[in-house]
């Protein structure tokens, strides 16, 4: 009788863990050809592009911005971030990116950042993706990195 009942919830919660899994896998592959557009400033290798003694942009191994929150990931690279004119050692300017990358995309991109070069953070979904475009669409212009947190939890 119990037997009866246990196989099939094993069995579900089996397959529910490998459409995870394999959730999870799409959006990395859909992220890394993504990846392109954050390349020109971050690096293939996500440690920031060189340019001399000076970098293009921050390196995002290790971001809490890009591992914490979701929502202030996504803020960031929907909107952009204001440059901040007394950071000299970066030189590039962190633009927003919503145009660029539809919900697939943008979920794609922020799973494979915060899966890789070292990172370890949760999936991101499309249905997050298209919740925090919505979240943010009064938004019109880049947010200064400080306001970040404070602004995506007033949204
Ligand atoms: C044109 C250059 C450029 C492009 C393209 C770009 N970024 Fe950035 N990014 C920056 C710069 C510059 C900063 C630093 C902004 C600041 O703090 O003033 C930054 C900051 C960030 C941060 C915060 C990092 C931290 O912890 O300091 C994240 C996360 C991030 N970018 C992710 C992305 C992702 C993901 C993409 C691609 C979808 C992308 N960026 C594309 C230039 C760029």
């Amino acid at each position: 009788m119990i037997k009866n009942l246990i196989i099939p919830l094993l069995a579900a919660s089996v397959l529910s863990a490998s459409a995870d899994e394999a959730q999870k896998a799409k959006l990395l592959e859909i992220g890394k050809a993504n990846f392109a557009t954050c390349m020109a400033c971050h690096g293939a290798d996500g440690q920031g592009l060189a340019v001399g003694d000076k970098k293009m942009a921050p390196s995002l191994a290790g971001s809490s911005i890009a591992t914490g929150d979701p929502a202030v990931f996504a803020l960031s690279v929907l909107k952009g971030i204001q440059k901040d004119p007394a950071n000299l050692e970066i030189l590039g300017v962190m633009a927003p990116l919503e145009m660029a990358l539809d919900d697939e995309k943008l979920a794609g991109v922020m799973t494979y950042v915060r899966n890789s070069f070292g990172n370890s953070a949760s999936v991101v979904t499309p249905e997050d993706a298209k919740k925090f475009r919505e979240q943010f669409k009064d938004i019109k212009a880049p947010v200064l990195r400080a306001d970040l947190a404070k602004t995506a939890a007033a949204k």
